[in-house]
């Protein structure tokens, strides 16, 4: 009943009561007269004055126990609206929230810790925190740990953070970082902690210092590369008109041969070199990775020691990867040769392809350019293993735990370099004594480029046609000049892009244009083509460059799919890149007819090179 009601009630109560006191006193000593106001009148209103306490206390009580109600009625309203905004912010809370008392059973887990850890709410309430989420042998120091902080966590209250490595219920180690709460309810303590997976947060800053380092030391080889690479350029070029002269002069043949090794030596290295800095003039094309790997493979097995079993998983419907092929094949050679070092007493080498599809996460995560479609290419070894102090430092130029003599260091900084530049990445999992398997993802081809022709190099074809000649550093145009008219053609030199389109202004015929790609002033020789090109589009052109300066995904744009010869280069090499353009067939449009292509050659030349060099030291 409501109080208003009540109080109502109990007031008419009492002037009923009194009113019937009245009348009753009244009929009991006769008299009407309301103004005969005597004794018998006095006993009745204190009759009804009697009545009026117990009214008044019953009144009194139901009033205290209505508000009574009402509050308490009010306060477990606050309570529930209190623990519905709880279970809210745990459950909206993007970090897991884990309740335990102070000896770790879990009192509460969120949807959140169950995403976390693999451990549903059900499967953890009750249970040791400590059982479910540490490994074995780190069990005991856990513990420990927890104790001490025990203590300073009950004393402060705005809690404390800290870092830890837990296990989820797949075995996969995830790195945390928790905040911990201790609350004293009736007598006992319970600790609330929120923990967020920060794995993932971890590797990519440990990718950001680790390629802040690369490019710091990438910008200063590569600049030292680009300089001896024209050095070098004139030197190898300039030697074999050297070594003709001095033919018939035993002695000072002997000397031109070592000066013309050094030089190769010293080309090989500023090539490592280019490619760590991301600096290689790469001419990517749609590869078949697995054709690579399968010929890779054959050779291997015939090369390496029979202790080595060679085995290749290759996906069948493997997709084209846009590289550089003659690069790609110098990295797995590479890393297949150090797999065997580290195989000295016979393994096992596995070759593994397959397609990926990258988020930004794991595409981070390998250093890759971009999210989107990956050739990943595999290759295990159950060698020795890296041990993990050294495992950052492996990228390294000139790192290497090989004797001297036996190890540049220069094998995986190139093989990181070529997956970095061509737009992929590489990573590499290593266990002491089990063995490593390093794994690079390339980029899908999206777009269709010419496949150049295998040509054999040990034969110098010359030619009688007309070209072009347009190169900036005059040592280098001088030598060019020579050699291609030594090779019969004829040669119209020009020092930049300007001299070049007077020449092509004036109407001067010529079959070729080849071109450096960077160089000094307005027009590089990528527009200087485009411009030729686009006038005249069965115009032949061969470019040559000592440094990519363009992004790996500009990289088969720079070259329009023409050839690209590497500085430093051999008049043998000159010849036949010569012969590969003025001989590549066009249709009307212009547009290079591909040619089926081996990466034999390239293999095979790489492996007797590194097998020479061996039989050097
Ligand atoms: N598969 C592997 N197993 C064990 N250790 C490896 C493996 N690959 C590389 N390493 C370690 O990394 C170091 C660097 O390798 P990298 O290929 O850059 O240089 P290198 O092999 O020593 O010399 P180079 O390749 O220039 O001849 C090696 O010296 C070796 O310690
Ligand atoms: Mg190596």
């Amino acid at each position: 009943m409501k109080l208003r009601e009540l109080l109502t009630l109990a007031m008419a109560a009492q002037v009923i009561v009194t009113a019937a006191a009245l009348l009753a006193s009244y009929a009991a000593t006769g008299t009407a007269d309301p103004r005969g106001f005597g004794t018998p009148q006095i006993v009745a209103l204190l009759a009804s004055a009697a009545f009026a306490v117990p009214l008044a206390r019953l009144c009194t009580r139901k009033i205290e126990t209505s508000q009574e109600k009402r509050t308490a009625a009010q306060l477990a309203e606050q309570a529930q609206v209190s623990a519905q905004m709880t279970q809210a912010v745990i459950k909206t809370a993007l970090d897991a929230f884990i309740q335990t008392d102070a000896n770790g059973v879990v009192l509460e887990w969120s949807f959140q810790a169950e995403a976390l850890t693999g451990w549903t709410r059900q499967e953890a309430l009750g249970t040791d925190v400590v059982n479910l989420l540490v490994a074995e042998p780190l069990r005991d120091g856990f513990r420990q740990r927890m104790m001490r902080l025990l203590p300073e966590l009950s004393n402060t209250p705005i809690g404390i953070r800290f870092e830890a490595s837990l296990l989820h219920r797949s075995g996969e180690e995830i790195l945390i970082d928790a905040s911990s709460t201790a609350l004293h309810l009736g007598g006992r303590i319970i600790i609330n902690n929120f923990v967020k997976d920060v794995t993932q947060k971890r590797a990519a800053e440990e990718q950001l210092i680790q390629s802040q380092k690369m490019e710091a030391v990438g910008q200063l080889t590569g600049g030292i590369a680009h300089e001896f690479n024209n050095m070098l350029t004139v030197i190898t070029g300039t030697i074999e008109i050297l070594a003709d002269a001095v033919k018939d002069n035993p002695p000072l043949a002997t000397i031109t041969k070592l000066i013309s090794e050094a030089a190769d030596r010293g080309a090989a290295l500023t090539s490592s070199l280019l490619s760590f800095a991301r600096k290689q003039a790469l001419q990517p094309a749609e590869i078949d990775v697995n054709e690579l790997i399968e010929e890779l493979a054959r050779l291997l097995l015939a090369t390496f020691d029979k202790k080595i079993e060679i085995v290749t998983r290759l996906d069948g419907n493997i997709w084209l990867a846009f590289v550089d092929r003659g690069q790609l094949s110098s990295a797995l050679l590479n890393l297949a040769i150090n797999a065997r070092d580290a195989m000295l007493d016979g393994g096992k080498l596995t070759l593994t392809t397959r397609n990926v599809v990258f988020g930004v996460r794991e595409a981070v995560a390998v250093g890759a350019g971009y999210a989107g479609d990956y050739v990943e290419i595999e290759i295990a070894d159950t060698g020795t293993g890296i041990p993990q102090a050294i495992l950052e430092r492996i990228f390294d130029p000139f790192f290497s735990t090989k004797e001297v003599g036996k190890g540049t260091g220069l094998g995986l900084s190139m093989v990181f370099g070529f997956a970095k530049q061509s737009g992929g990445g590489i990573k590499v999992d290593s266990a002491e004594g089990r063995g490593t398997t390093f794994t690079i993802y390339l980029p899908k081809a999206e777009t269709s480029t010419l496949r150049p022709a295998g040509y054999d190099e040990r034969k110098v074809v010359g030619g009688t046609e007309t070209i072009l000649c347009v190169e900036d550093d005059r040592d280098v145009r001088q030598y060019v000049t020579v050699q291609l008219e030594s090779l019969g053609y004829k040669v119209i030199p020009a020092a930049n892009a300007t001299e070049a389109l007077a020449v092509w202004a004036k109407g001067t015929p010529f079959d070729l244009l080849f071109t450096d790609i960077v160089m000094a002033g307005g027009i590089n020789g990528r527009e200087l083509a485009d411009q030729m090109v686009a006038a005249r589009p069965s115009l032949r052109v061969l470019f040559t460059s000592g440094y990519a300066y363009d992004s790996p995904h500009a990289q088969g744009s720079a070259t329009m799919g023409a050839p690209l010869l590497t500085k430093p280069y051999r008049k043998a090499e000159l010849a036949r890149m010569l012969r590969r353009s003025l001989d590549t067939a066009v249709d009307a449009a212009g547009d290079p007819i591909p040619t089926p292509y081996s990466v034999q050659d390239d293999v095979e030349r790489f492996l007797r090179k590194q097998s020479s060099e061996r039989d050097e030291r």
